[in-house]
């Protein structure tokens, strides 16, 4: 029985196409499409409405806190997650002897650049590398130290799926007085997370993915006692205790974590977000995380009988909706698929099939018999 019948109407697209995107954009709601007008509407018929628009905002921020268990003190809302990452970096200095980044080789490449760019203030970036499709929990006891000031993960690989036991590696960076960030775009909307139960200090998520929304905002959780102690360089009006005092000389830091804004929050994307974090509350993200691990195991299995590689994790409590599908030529098979109206998301030599809620097992197959097709074409061609 497919449990989400009534929650699929909420989606057009579906009755068109076949789109099991969601690591990369999930489908348009009928919710979020009149959220989005209805913002227009504030411009075209009362001018300007900043008070209006500002709660959207905070709306927003009390709506995700509460997804992932967390007090909307403690929740900045950003652009996009690269500016979390560099936000969160510019607040720390790296000249001291606990200079040291870790981060692994499944990270994003952005989040991956920002730490990058460290290396100018002082910082040493070590790689964490992935073993068959996986990060195996021992390496962070290995590479993680005693110099280690950040060690930043992703909950779930952009690129396989692969998804890691945040409480366990939360617990392994501690001992070792590291704090520890987390990069939760792959994971949010479809994984369930309580930042207090896994102990994390920094969480970095937008809106795109899993979270049924659009691009343009993003979310960054700061745990309360860490938040005080930091003052970010990449700052602005909003990260004031007063943003509307217009003192230029007083560069104080607002209490929690709006002291890591920075300016004009983004404001049609705080209307689209809660009318996405209101879907997600309906139904709840265990279970979706639920339903997905199905959808994944059938994705798993099924690509395997088409005589296809998959390059995602076989376990099931290491791997979340995403399976990645080694292809070679990815970008123009993902091409190829959408001539189908199959709507697949391709990354180097893999097409991701990333389902969400609102997908059936069945679709999930129409992709993959699709998905053997086209190689199949690809590789006579
Ligand atoms: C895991 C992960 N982190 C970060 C990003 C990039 O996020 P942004 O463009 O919001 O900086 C992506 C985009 O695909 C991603 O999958």
């Amino acid at each position: 029985m497919f449990p989400f019948a009534k929650e699929r109407d909420y989606f057009p697209i579906l009755q068109e196409q076949v789109m099991l995107s969601s690591c990369s954009q999930s489908a348009l709601s009928r919710q979020v499409e009149e959220a989005i007008h209805s913002y227009v509407d504030t411009l075209r018929y009362t001018g300007m409405d900043w008070m209006r628009w500002m709660a959207e905002v905070e709306e927003a921020k009390t709506q995700f806190a509460k997804l992932i268990n967390a007090e909307p003190e403690e929740i900045a809302v950003l652009s996009c997650v690269s500016e979390c990452a560099s936000s969160i970096a510019s607040a720390f200095d790296f000249a001291g002897k606990r200079n040291q980044i870790v981060t692994t080789e499944m990270d994003f490449p952005s989040v991956g650049h920002v730490w990058l760019a460290q290396e100018k203030k002082g910082a040493q970036v070590k790689f964490i590398p992935s073993q068959e499709s996986v990060i195996p929990l021992a390496y962070y006891d290995q590479f993680v130290n005693e110099q280690t000031l950040i060690t930043s993960i992703p909950h779930v690989s952009y690129y396989n799926g692969f998804k890691q036991d945040l409480t366990k590696i939360a617990e392994i960076v501690h001992q070792k007085g590291s704090y520890l960030f987390v990069d939760a775009y792959q994971s949010a909307g479809s994984v369930a997370i309580d930042v207090k139960a896994m102990d994390v200090d920094f969480l970095a998520t937008g809106m795109q993915k899993y979270m049924l929304g659009i691009p343009g905002i993003a979310f960054l959780y700061v745990k309360k006692e860490v938040a005080e102690k930091l003052e970010p360089a990449v700052t602005g009006w909003f990260g004031r205790t007063n943003p509307f005092a217009f003192d230029i000389r007083c560069l104080d830091y607002a209490a929690g974590a709006r002291r890591f804004e920075t300016g004009t929050p983004p404001m049609i994307n705080g209307y689209a977000a809660n009318a996405a974090l209101r879907l997600l509350h309906e139904v709840g993200v265990e279970r979706i995380e639920a339903y997905l691990s199905d959808l994944s195991e059938t994705a798993v299995m099924y690509a395997g009988e088409r005589g296809l590689t998959v390059v995602s994790p076989v376990e099931k409590s290491q791997k979340a909706s995403n399976t990645a599908i080694y292809i070679p030529q990815a970008s123009k098979a993902e091409a190829l698929l959408k001539e189908r109206n199959v709507i697949v998301s391709a990354r180097n030599d893999v097409i991701r099939i990333a389902p969400h809620y609102y997908n059936t097992k069945a679709e999930v197959k129409t992709a993959i018999d699709a998905l053997a097709e086209v190689a199949a074409h690809l590789q006579e061609a």
